[in-house]
């Protein structure tokens, strides 16, 4: 054989190794499917054995930031953490609303103990000038944090795509680029209320979602834009790029970072699907949990005491992704390819890139060094 026919095979056989993955397999398509049936299905039945509301220690030493805790299954996860009594901060983008939903628990609370610990800090996922300044505000106080819990997200359903005034496809920015950025700018007060966890309300539909790190906001027409397509890639995102920031965590950090799918659940995430999918939605309330059941999973990781045990194990065992708690607050696997470690660590490099923050930007906040982002007060 002729050293040209050689190198052109090698050739060859190299762009079949390199060739780049464009979308799920056949087989993980279906089975992410299957899983949502499943879960639609029999989300109930998996999760018999949990009370509602849960159980809750008292948790009067800590401190909780929830996002999007103005309605469905944030406002539960606020209000039962503040009922427990713990410190509670809504991060929300409807101060007004949040006040309102504050008053209204405060009298409903009266003479049950002493009034609810809960404050409003106005915080719009949809700028990550506004992410920024909301982390700078936090982290002035220099005080500790012990859980945040990326919560909010939206699922427009059916709408056209839509982008940021940063320029990113909404659901990315939303569910994705906003939390991490919150994530990461707020580490030195997590640092601070070590041991303390990230928790991040994932969803099951991350198992039919596709990360093209060329191509963020699906915008190159490879792949045809619908709010499903949005939605899902925006999940999966989560998912490897908190595997890979709880690999980058040192474990003296002690902060844990964790997913977690709330099952289906009656919110109003729903808002936008048409009035008479809306009316089906309310007639099947056995199938379908509601805001205060699928709290549960959120709520359980942010409290449970085996919980760093769990994620130290992860760590200890070079894992590749990082725990997950399904519905029924049972640790279970993400989907095949969030175990994908390359593609993580490509979502997480272009993920920082994309919220303006340099590569080693965690392994500096753990020195306890400032880091500079593009966005916030210091870029006005
Ligand atoms: N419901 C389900 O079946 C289901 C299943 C899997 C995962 N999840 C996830 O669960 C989380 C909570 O959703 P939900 O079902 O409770 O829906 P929801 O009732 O629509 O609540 C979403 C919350 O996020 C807030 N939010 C939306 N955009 C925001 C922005 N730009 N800045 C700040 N806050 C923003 C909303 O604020 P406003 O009130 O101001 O709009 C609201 O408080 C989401 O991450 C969702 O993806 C839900």
């Amino acid at each position: 054989m002729s050293s040209s026919s050689t190198s052109s095979g090698e050739g060859e056989r190299e762009s079949v190794v390199k060739k780049k993955k464009e979308g799920l397999g056949w087989m993980e398509w279906v089975r992410g499917w299957f899983y949502l049936a499943y879960e639609m299905m029999f989300q109930r039945i998996m999760a018999s054995h949990l009370h509602n509301p849960m159980h809750l220690p008292p948790l009067n030493d800590i401190t909780c930031i929830v996002t999007g805790s103005t309605s469905g299954i944030g406002l539960q996860i606020a209000r039962q953490l503040a009922e427990s009594g713990a410190h509670v901060v809504m991060a929300v983008r409807n101060p007004k609303a949040a006040n309102e939903l504050i008053q209204k628990w405060q009298e409903e609370w009266s003479g049950m103990g002493l009034p609810l610990n809960i404050e409003v800090m106005e915080l719009n996922l949809l700028s990550l000038d506004s992410v920024a300044k909301f982390a700078e505000a936090w982290n002035a106080r220099s005080g500790p944090l012990h859980v945040l819990i990326n919560n909010a997200g939206i699922f427009s359903i059916g709408e056209p795509q839509k982008f940021s005034k940063d320029g990113y496809e909404e659901h990315m920015q939303v569910n994705h680029l906003a939390p991490a950025l919150l994530s990461i700018l707020l580490l030195p007060s997590l640092i601070r209320g070590s041991p303390s966890r990230i928790i991040n309300v994932n969803s099951i539909m991350h198992h039919v979602g596709f990360v093209d790190t060329e191509d963020m906001n699906v915008v190159s027409g490879k792949r045809k834009y619908t709010s499903l397509v949005g939605y899902s890639s925006s999940k999966l995102a989560e998912v490897m790029f908190s595997s890979v920031l709880h690999k980058r965590l040192p474990a003296e950090a002690g902060i844990n970072v964790l997913c977690v799918s709330p099952g289906i659940v009656q919110t109003n995430v729903a808002r936008d699907l048409p009035k008479i999918v809306q009316a089906a939605y309310h007639l099947i309330p056995y199938f379908i949990l509601s805001p205060q059941e699928g709290s549960r999973s959120a709520l359980f990781a942010a409290t449970d005491p085996q919980i760093p045990e769990y994620c130290d194990m992860l760590k200890a065992d070079e894992w590749p992704v990082c725990a997950f708690i399904s519905q029924d607050c049972r640790p279970t696997n993400p989907s095949e390819e969030a175990h994908n470690v390359e593609t993580s660590y490509k979502v997480w490099e272009k993920t920082l890139e994309m919220i303006g923050l340099s590569s080693d930007a965690v392994e500096r906040l753990v020195e306890g060094e400032e880091v500079k982002c593009r966005y916030g007060v210091h870029q006005q």
